[in-house]
């Protein structure tokens, strides 16, 4: 077979599944939907609804199959980057049926995939061994032998059961194919629905918590670094075509340094590309993690000061012609790196140097030079080598935890004890910063409302919404999914509206009296006697927008900032969900 580039090996296998009758799907946001996981980390995640049939794939996608090639993110194996395969970042190939199709057809495609159109050689499968509640996979073991793969390994759960992402969901158990030693296909049925009466990820116990899904479903990965990994025949896959062009720009360190700088550079700048923003929490505070570490390195070895922007320019460069937001997005980017940047140089090199004085180093220690400094955890059992040996993650990250319930509870007191700054049940604070920028996105989430009524007409209803100082997210009835064109008149709208820099006021009055000022509200509140009406605009009669709702909001909307729409998705019958940005 003669070399495949990784974009040759992207285009084999979406035309291979797209050509046996499977709509191809594009990459979902690394901003997933669902609340219980920070970042997308399968390529299952943006279809669970279909799966667990609370959505229509014949409605949405024309077909019961899809395929698609996901960005994903896993912190899971943060401390491995460095060595031959693993990764924080990384791309999933998937094809997935809802209700069409199962094992048979799921490991055929599979087997014709690797060893016709790649040509490759498969040294052995994998199968579920069976528990007590859960049976032996012996189906797959006879479709395996019936195309002739022979080598067949038993498993139980810890290695060939997936799922589910988040607290619960679909999950089920897996085949997966070995190629050159190298696991490279997760071949997942689903046939269970697994509560979340359990820690997500852990085995469910004697029949409580696994429900068999009504329809039987399959969902399947394949990491494209590892595939091009065998296809290109390279020792490991920092060598493919995925890392190269990347790591002849990183200056000679050592090795593992090496690779964690490529590794996190894909990782920051899909993450920045898709609207994460550097912070002390959640997804924020993976990307912040990522950047200091490069930072540090940075600092220590003094990298030329171009170097950034020539590692951003270079993923532009290779990945954007099939992830076109990365150079949407490039100012965006780089002035986002270069802010992070900012921020940390100023205490980086006093940081390093207090880790330097520290003759052991324990998570107290640790969290200091965290707290004061910025150093993250990474950096610190790196940099602090023989003195850090005792350190680890868990005793880390209670600590973390212990300082933010302090500083929750400091919080609490100066802003007279609503517990975090703001909590509305819709809007959510923990600090001044992050409560001009939730205002901001507040007011930013009714103009989205009154565009995408004025877009798509009054069937547009709010479903819910939910707002932290990262995104906002807004949940409304409409039966079928938005073209690109449509979300970019929404978008478009909000922009032109925040422009206009209209002012935003509120007028408190009998609900009766409110409901015929024909301002909105949201179906499912039971509102009060007496409720306040936001409006937009210059005065309540000629308002853009009004809505009943208790505030806060700005003063006008001039100081929104650029609104950005990242994720329209389904999820569920005639309910659709947006999450947006503002910058
Ligand atoms: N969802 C399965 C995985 O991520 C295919 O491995």
């Amino acid at each position: 077979m003669s070399y495949l580039s990784s974009k040759d090996i992207r285009q084999k296998f979406l035309e291979f599944f797209e050509k046996s009758g499977h709509k191809v799907v594009p990459s979902s946001s690394l901003i997933p939907t669902d609340p219980s996981v920070l970042l997308t980390t399968a390529g299952m995640q943006q279809f669970k609804p279909y799966f667990v049939g609370t959505a229509d794939p014949m409605q949405d996608f024309g077909s019961k199959n899809t395929a698609s090639i996901q960005k994903c993110f896993r912190t899971s194996d943060i401390d491995e980057v460095g060595d031959e395969t693993h990764l924080t970042f990384f791309e999933m190939l998937g094809n997935f049926s809802f209700g069409g199709y199962f094992k048979e057809e799921a490991i055929k495609y599979a087997h014709e995939f690797i060893t016709q159109e790649l040509g490759l050689k498969i040294d052995y499968v994998s199968v579920f061994e069976g528990d007590s509640e859960v049976p032996k996979d012996v189906e797959s073991e006879k479709i395996w032998r019936s195309l002739g793969v022979n080598e067949i390994k038993y498993a139980g759960r810890a290695d060939n059961f997936w799922g589910p992402t988040g607290a619960e969901g679909p999950c089920g158990p897996t085949t997966e194919i070995y190629v050159n030693g190298v696991e490279i296909w997760n071949i997942v049925f689903n046939e269970y629905y697994m509560h979340a009466d359990l820690p997500a990820g852990a085995s469910a116990k004697e029949g409580k918590s696994l429900e068999p899904l009504k329809q039987k479903g399959v969902d399947t990965g394949m990491g494209l670094e590892r595939l091009a990994m065998v296809t290109q025949n390279k020792p490991t896959i920092f060598e493919t075509d995925l890392f190269s062009p990347l790591l002849e720009k990183i200056p000679d360190l050592e090795i593992k340094k090496q690779r964690v700088v490529a590794d996190h550079a894909r990782g920051i700048i899909f993450l920045l590309g898709d609207g994460v923003r550097p912070s002390n929490k959640e997804a924020g505070y993976i990307l912040r993690r990522l950047m200091r570490r490069v930072f540090v390195y940075e600092n220590l070895h003094k990298f030329r000061p171009d170097f950034l922007e020539e590692l951003i320019k270079v993923v532009i460069e290779n990945y954007s012609h099939f992830y076109p937001e990365l150079k949407e997005n490039r100012n965006e980017i780089i002035n986002e790196m270069w802010m992070e940047h900012e921020r940390f140089a100023k205490t980086v090199s006093h940081g390093l140097k207090e880790l330097e004085k520290q003759t052991a180093i324990n998570a107290k220690v640790a969290f200091h030079l965290y707290e004061s400094f910025g150093l993250p955890y990474e950096v610190i059992k790196e940099m602090g080598a023989k003195r850090a040996e005792k350190l680890n993650r868990e005793e880390f990250d209670e600590e973390f935890k212990k300082h933010q319930e302090i500083s929750r509870a400091g919080m609490e007191k100066k802003f007279g004890g609503h517990g975090l700054i703001l909590n509305t049940g819709e809007l959510k604070a923990g600090s001044e910063e992050e409560l001009n920028k939730v205002l901001r996105l507040h007011t930013a989430t009714h103009l989205l409302q009154r565009a995408l009524r004025e877009v798509l007409g009054p069937e547009v209803k709010q479903a819910g919404s939910d707002i932290t100082a990262e995104r906002t997210r807004f949940d409304f009835n409409f039966s079928r999914k938005l073209t690109p064109e449509e979300i970019k008149k929404v978008e478009d709208l909000v922009n032109e509206k925040i422009k206009e820099d209209l002012p935003v006021n509120f007028k408190e009055m009998p609900k009766e009296e409110a409901e015929k000022t024909g301002a909105l509200f949201f179906f499912k509140e039971k509102y009060p006697d007496k409720v306040k009406v936001y409006y937009i605009g210059k005065s309540l009669d000629s308002a853009w927008s009004k809505e009943f709702c208790g505030g806060p909001h700005v003063n006008h909307t001039g100081v929104i900032g650029k609104f950005k729409i990242a994720k329209e998705e389904s999820i569920g019958a005639n309910t659709r969900r947006i999450r947006a940005t503002v910058n």
